[in-house]
């Protein structure tokens, strides 16, 4: 993998600011108004009515050191945009013309593409429904379709840019926590991607790999939360708005209680139900990169209707966040580790350890004491 380490030299310039025209509307017919910008599916608009966020701070990487942003974001277990993050990556520059990427890819190599917003629900059926969304078809029909006004939802999904890392192989589609299924990669891409330059002492990820390609028009990923590894959603083309909560017990009830009952939100009028949470919003420009922590729910929504690419870049979190049952993800994690393994205690305790949610000197007894916390 790469090392996530970089000495810039190409000089930080202001990335191009968005004004924001939206349509607010969503599949009910709820809140639809007119508006000059094509109307989304859904639009993140709406709970901002009923949530009025506050900004996530925001920060230039010009300035932005490793020992700064560890100890003002990372250690802290707050979000963060990183303005400038990867305007010296070459993809900055390749990555605006289709002919390049079509190019460097191959218009013949096959890929899974996403026809509707994305959703994690714990429901299987539901999770069955979203994944059958998916077209397998050619990168090059796919850049057709993506670069065609009019063509809705077009996302070409989490196709891995780096090597697969230990834990994806090890544990592959068998564990919980591995990803669903086995997504087509960009590895073609590689180069065009590089490090940042106040990430110089990260550690790898653990379940994901370090980078991921989204290519989109239209794209809207429902409320989720990463249950390993912190993650640099970083734009290279087009803008995206995100909200986001902090992963306490009342985001927490309200998010999960919302993918519970209807799976995916979008198609539901549920923008009341936000009211009194605690929302952030950040708009994500080309050339900037949003910081999000483990465990913090999110939606992601793009700004316009046109062809995008993000690139996910992850890497570890500290254990003494991503170990700590004060938080209810960790807590869902852990209890979730505890009901699959087969067998017992024994082999949550390597999958804890493997997860990096728990220390290697973390012991049996540990353990039990925390199984029967968890309980209670
Ligand atoms: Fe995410």
């Amino acid at each position: 993998m790469r090392a996530l380490v970089f000495n810039r030299t190409s000089e930080i310039t202001n990335a191009p600011q968005l004004t924001r025209n939206r349509a607010r509307c969503c599949l009910n017919g709820v809140g639809i108004q007119s508006s000059s910008v094509t109307p989304k599916f859904y639009s993140l608009s709406r709970i901002q009515e009923f949530a009025p966020p506050r900004d996530v701070e925001s920060v230039s990487a010009a300035t932005l050191t490793s020992e700064d942003f560890r100890r003002n974001f990372i250690d802290k277990f707050r979000p963060c945009r990183i303005v400038g993050a990867l305007e010296h990556w070459p993809a900055m520059r390749l990555w605006k013309s289709d002919e390049y990427l079509i190019g460097r890819v191959g218009k013949e190599k096959e890929v899974a593409v996403s026809t509707s917003p994305l959703f994690e629900s714990p429901n299987e059926e539901q999770l069955k429904h979203n994944l059958g969304s998916y077209l397998k078809m050619s990168f090059g029909d796919f850049m057709e379709r993506a670069s065609a006004p009019g063509s809705g939802h077009t996302v070409l999904y989490s196709h891995r840019v780096s090597e697969p890392n230990g834990y994806e192989t090890k544990f592959a589609n068998a564990h919980p926590l591995a990803p669903r299924h086995v997504e087509p990669d960009l590895r073609e891409l590689f180069p065009d991607v590089d490090g940042f330059p106040f990430l110089a002492d990260a550690r790898p990820s653990l379940r994901y790999p370090a980078y991921r390609a989204f290519v989109f028009r239209n794209a809207f990923t429902d409320w989720h939360f990463h249950p390993m590894d912190d993650a640099l959603m970083c734009q290279v083309d087009g803008a995206k708005e995100v909200l986001l909560t902090p992963p306490d017990e009342k985001s927490h009830a309200l998010l999960s209680g919302l993918t519970k009952e209807y799976g995916g939100t979008f198609t539901k009028d549920v923008a009341s139900r936000f009211a009194g949470a605690e929302i952030y919003r950040a708009v994500v420009n080309p050339g900037d990169a949003l910081y999000i922590p483990v465990y913090w729910w999110h939606a992601v929504e793009a700004l316009e209707d046109r062809r995008g690419i993000t690139i996910a870049a992850t890497f570890r979190t500290p254990m003494a966040i991503s170990g700590d049952l004060r938080y209810p993800a960790a807590r869902e994690l852990v209890k979730s580790l505890f009901a699959t393994s087969e067998t017992g205690i024994a082999g949550a305790l390597t999958k804890l350890r493997a997860g990096g949610v728990v220390a290697g000197a973390v012991t049996l007894s540990h353990l039990h004491r925390a199984r029967q916390a968890l309980k209670r």
